[in-house]
């Protein structure tokens, strides 16, 4: 008796496709229409005394909700709109044109995170990428054998986006500060399937978004900076949130607030902040460990599937070394995706990975057996005819 699935009724599209797609955009939960809806009648009756009323603190208070999912104390994750704006904001705080510039990362970090990188070049940063060498998993010795004296900012996904291969965070952690370098990890692809705790894992940055598996909706990315941390860093990318007293609207330079607005800029997305806490309560409710345990078994029985219907799996077969995705690569993998959606099934295309599904906490077993059928059907009978319009 798989007791999640009484979640279901939370989720109003479950009931009109298979949503095999929270790797990318988690399903809405039924409550997001009230939060929204507050977040209107808000504006509509008490105007410019919102702000006072709640919506200034919202970059902390809902970064709260998020701290309590992924080992963060109080006061200690400021909201942004993505991952994209907080790493910007991390790889600001830093001076790269003097002798401690590396930045080590892997070649399947996300590209947003990359593209950020390879801009700090012209600046003086030299971005190292470790490769991989199968396109699933990252060699963890190749990782801390590229961090040295020399490495200011180790930057990695916790979670590969395009494999869902599952780094040894505490590994690189160590390393990193053995040789005094920090670390920030892109949680997006583990928080809300992979328990993980920041604390313990002693990152000194953890950054991910909204839209995925917390289920909360575009628009709201976290950041998170260890305590001790605060005072030494000024980011450059900043504006007058971060200023320690900003309604005394003075001319610069900017003296930073003493706790996490320091890393705010300018207003906040607060309809994207209604939405998402909804995301994150629900997430809260149903349990980081129960979420991993079906997650688990889930993956586990869509590899087993997938391979007996004659597919290849680009995923880890092992259980502790994988996430919550199974990238299935079949030929003409990105029309057959295009048929998928035009069916109802939920899913996305990636390069170099191939059609990737996601069961999350409310997905049912029928709905893995379901999907690899399709698949196959759709293959045996070259249903997806026109290349190239495919949307991925
Ligand atoms: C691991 C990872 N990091 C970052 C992003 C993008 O983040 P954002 O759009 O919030 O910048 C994604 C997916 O879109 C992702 O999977």
């Amino acid at each position: 008796m798989d007791t999640l699935l009484e979640w279901r009724k939370e989720f109003p599209i479950l009931d009109k496709t298979v949503y095999m797609i929270s790797h990318s955009l988690g399903a809405m939960p039924r409550r997001t229409s009230l939060r929204l809806q507050e977040y209107a009648d808000l504006w509509a009756t008490r105007g410019i005394r919102a702000w006072d009323e709640g919506w200034w603190n919202m970059p902390v208070q809902i970064g709260d909700l998020i701290g309590n999912i992924i080992g963060a104390g109080p006061g200690e994750v400021v909201m942004h709109q993505n991952v994209s704006i907080c790493q910007s904001v991390i790889a600001s705080c830093f001076d790269w044109s003097g002798k401690r510039n590396k930045i080590v990362s892997e070649s399947l970090n996300f590209p947003s995170n990359l593209y950020i990188y390879h801009g700090l070049e012209k600046v003086g940063a030299r971005l190292v990428t470790v490769p991989s060498e199968d396109g699933i998993s990252v060699p963890l010795e190749k990782m801390l054998q590229a961090i040295d004296e020399q490495t200011q900012l180790v930057s990695i996904s916790h979670v590969i986006f395009l494999s869902s291969f599952i780094q040894d965070v505490r590994a690189i952690v160590n390393r990193a500060h053995e040789v005094g370098a920090l670390v920030v990890a892109d949680i997006y692809q583990s928080a809300g399937t992979v328990p993980l705790n920041v604390r313990e894992l002693d990152l000194d940055f953890a950054t991910g978004g909204s839209v995925k598996w917390l289920c909360g909706g575009p628009g709201a990315g976290y950041l998170y900076v260890r305590r001790d941390l605060w005072p030494g860093l000024e980011p450059r990318l900043t504006g007058w949130m971060a200023d320690r007293e900003p309604f005394a609207f003075e001319a610069g330079p900017i003296r930073y607030a003493p706790d996490a607005f320091r890393f705010l800029n300018g207003s906040p997305n607060i309809p994207g902040l209604y939405a998402a806490r909804s995301g994150y309560e629900v997430i809260a409710e149903v349990g980081a460990d129960n979420i991993r345990a079906k997650s688990i078994a889930q993956t586990s029985l869509l590899i087993d599937l997938a391979l007996e219907a004659g597919f290849k799996v680009n995923a880890p077969r092992d259980q502790n070394k994988r996430g919550g995705t199974v990238a299935i690569d079949v030929p003409n993998g990105k029309e057959v995706t295009r048929e998928l959606l035009s069916r109802d099934f939920l899913v996305d295309y990636r390069p170099r990975a191939g059609i990737r599904v996601a069961p999350h906490f409310y997905s049912k077993n029928e709905e893995l057996e379901l999907i690899i059928r399709e698949i196959r059907k759709i293959i045996d009978t070259g249903t997806y005819g026109h290349p190239s319009r495919a949307s991925a």
